[in-house]
């Protein structure tokens, strides 16, 4: 049996990308929103498919929580949340917010199924991804079915050495998908008395080259993202625009030098 089923293309989206890793709470959301915002502030058209059924993380960050999902019967709808930015999430058809998604793996698979198949996202540039953490059933369907124009991975700078994250490397590349690099996330805070950058870890080089990929950004930890309920990229400061931008622009370079 093959890993790799016939992955079925939506037309109207360009480009899809997966937001990955190895464990949780590793900043994976807080990417996937950065990345989409940044995407969406350089003109591009911008869904985002919350595909993590552990928490409404994805509608809360982009504003969009206190909606209900849509459905004519056949199709869902995405929320488009102010930016412009078209969420969709299991979270958005669940009664309350903290009601579990108690739904088995295979379930949980068709949901994302249905989610790629049988919803009107309409035109868009880029269709971004926000996984969940590891190799689970919805990781698996989700890298077997939908076509990906790449993978970030997102990673602290202890994980490097560990091998979750290599495992779900290897699992992008067994379901050729392609992995464009690492966000590294916490390696450094910004003090936020004195806005002095405080080393926590080393630099990780050595670790990283032994992976092959390239770190395409590295994001402090700050006071302002931690305490965000929601982002806002209007409301972002400078430094961190800048980091996302550069995200984005290695995204766009990764995915027009494929074609
Ligand atoms: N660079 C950062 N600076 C400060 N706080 C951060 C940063 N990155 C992430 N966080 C915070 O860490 C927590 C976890 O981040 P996030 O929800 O993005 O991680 P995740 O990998 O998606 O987690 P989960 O596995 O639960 O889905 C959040 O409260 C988020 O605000
Ligand atoms: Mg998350």
């Amino acid at each position: 049996m093959s890993l790799v089923p016939e992955k079925k293309s939506n037309p109207k989206i360009r480009h899809v990308i997966g937001v990955v890793s190895g464990k949780g709470g590793v900043g994976k959301s807080t990417v996937a929103v950065l990345l989409a915002q940044s995407l969406a502030s350089q003109g591009r058209t911008v869904g985002l498919l919350d595909a993590d059924i552990t928490g409404p993380s994805i509608p809360r960050l982009l504003g969009v929580d206190t909606m209900k999902g849509e459905s004519d019967g056949e199709h869902l709808f995405p929320i488009e949340n102010e930016e412009g930015i078209r969420v969709l999430s299991i979270n958005l058809f669940n009664d309350s917010e903290d009601a579990p998604v108690i739904w088995r793996g295979p379930l949980l698979a068709k949901a994302i199924e249905q989610f790629w198949q049988d919803t009107d996202w309409g035109d868009l540039d880029y269709l971004i991804i926000d996984f969940p953490p590891g190799t689970s059933d919805i990781a698996l369907t989700a890298l077997q079915q939908i076509p990906f124009s790449g993978i970030v991975v997102v990673t602290t700078p202890q994980d490097y050495v560990s091998m979750i994250v290599r495992k779900q490397i290897n699992m992008a590349s067994m379901l050729k998908a392609p992995v464009i690099g690492f966000v590294e996330n916490m390696r450094t805070l910004v003090c936020p008395k004195c806005g002095e950058v405080i080393k926590l870890f080393d630099d990780g080089s050595d670790a990283q080259k032994a992976l092959g990929l390239p770190i395409l950004a590295s994001l402090p930890w700050r006071q302002e993202v931690a305490q965000a309920r929601s982002i806002r990229w209007s409301k972002l400061p400078e430094a961190v625009k800048k980091e996302a931008l550069a995200i984005a622009q290695q995204v766009e370079m990764s995915v027009a030098s494929a074609k």
